[in-house]
């Protein structure tokens, strides 16, 4: 099988080639990854060459334009193994495609008494919208909490299912602070069974695995482009056509219409009748390069070599006693995210003992303020690897680490 050669990997992302950037060991992956020399050059080419609004031009520029919009569109169906392009909408992010889906769902499909499951490894983006319809339109939110080891508890989802009522469960695919990826079919099995619709966040997953929503037999997938190489500004809301069909559009305004009267409006059909307004296209049209590029390296051989880097940081990690491992035990069960904290030394004092070395990590909360709560802990400093990240950096980390610990001895 192909290796993934991150030190040439590394080469082909003109971040950090830049002499301002020459010590730089980026490790805050699971915000946003950087961008490969074939990502920003499309951006640029875009405007340099296509720059044109898609959807109303009746002239060549405007065809084109269209025509590299939609053939994103057809090459994120193809990616996620969705059935029909028209599967797919464009948003800003991947709260966005949330946001979407909480309130066409809660004003449509849902009624007062209703349940909807989420969990606590959720991003505030998959907890926040839901918590403020429940308030709003009186559903019940449920939560399932980790077991000691940072997994689902799966006991407790399945007493949560069968409560009646429920309707929707709301689940991140890999969770940005511990990794931990849920057993997907088997919750997506179980919540279909009850008759319930199942949103899988894949903000953190898709990064690092195939993803496959027709297998999964999820409802509705959301994501980000820029957490997979593409630009930022681009959501992508993945939902089966015969729901999307039944939701109505969420943002109202042009390009989303077929007519309007000065008494009535009809709407464009899916997936465009959920993008009003002017998209970011530019971005859209590179956000293909993303895609490529990563099919191009091969996910399965992604996902070995950032695994591998996990494993060889957590067994680094595990020599400090000090130093507590925020992760399920099982590495081949999660994702490249390693969450950690350090006995009387604050997350922030850890990533500014960092930075001075030149190492960028997370530290706070990481938009997750109820699983910091579980764990009874504030924060959590965060380590989130990519393809471009060696076993050098994890040297690095370590001789920072020892940096740190002499600190903060005296
Ligand atoms: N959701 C992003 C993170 O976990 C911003 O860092």
């Amino acid at each position: 099988m192909p290796r993934i050669d991150s030190k040439k990997i590394k080469k082909l992302f003109p971040i950090f080639s830049k002499k301002e950037n020459k010590n730089l060991v980026y490790l805050d992956n699971a915000a946003t990854t950087q961008r490969p020399k074939v990502v920003v050059d499309a951006i640029k080419d875009f405007y340099e060459t296509y720059n044109s609004n898609i959807h109303r031009g009746i002239y060549d520029l405007s065809e084109k334009a269209t025509k590299m919009y939609e053939d994103t569109r057809k090459h994120t169906a193809k990616f996620i193994n969705a059935k029909l392009s028209e599967e797919i909408i464009f948003t800003k992010n991947t709260t966005e495609s949330i946001n979407l889906l909480a309130y066409t769902l809660s004003d449509n499909m849902l009624q007062k008494g209703d349940r909807i499951i989420t969990t606590s490894l959720e991003h505030h983006a998959n907890f926040v919208p839901w918590q403020t319809m429940a308030k709003k339109k009186g559903f019940i939110l449920s939560i399932v909490p980790v077991t000691e080891d940072y997994s689902l508890d799966m006991e407790e989802f399945e007493k949560l299912i069968k409560e009646p009522n429920v309707k929707l469960v709301c689940i991140s695919a890999m969770s940005n602070v511990t990794g931990t990826t849920p057993d997907l079919k088997k919750i997506i099995k179980r919540a279909h069974k009850v008759g319930a619709l199942v949103l899988v966040d894949g903000a953190q997953s898709v990064a690092h695995e195939h993803i496959d929503v027709r297998k999964m037999d999820c409802d509705f997938f959301v994501f980000s482009s820029h957490k997979m190489f593409g630009p930022f500004g681009v959501g992508i809301l993945y939902g089966k056509k015969q729901l999307l069909d039944k939701l109505p559009p969420f943002l109202y305004g042009g390009d989303m219409i077929k007519s309007v009267k000065e008494t009535c409006t009809v709407f464009n059909d899916t997936p465009w009748k959920f993008e009003a307004g002017t998209p970011s296209i530019g971005d859209v049209v590179a956000f293909k390069k993303a895609m490529e590029f990563m099919e191009k390296l091969g996910i399965e051989n992604i996902k070995n070599h950032e695994t591998n880097l996990a494993k060889k940081t957590v067994e680094m990690l595990k020599k400090y006693k000090q130093v507590t491992i925020i992760k399920p035990k099982n590495l081949d069960k999660s994702g490249p995210v390693i969450s950690f904290t350090i006995e009387e030394i604050h997350p922030h004092d850890i990533a500014e003992v960092f930075n001075k070395e030149g190492i960028a990590i997370r530290a706070g909360h990481h938009c997750n303020q109820p699983l910091m709560s579980r764990l009874g802990i504030p924060a959590t400093a965060r380590i989130s690897f990519s393809i471009y990240n060696t076993e050098d950096d994890i040297k690095k980390v370590e001789l920072a680490l020892k940096k740190l610990f002499k600190i903060f001895a005296k």
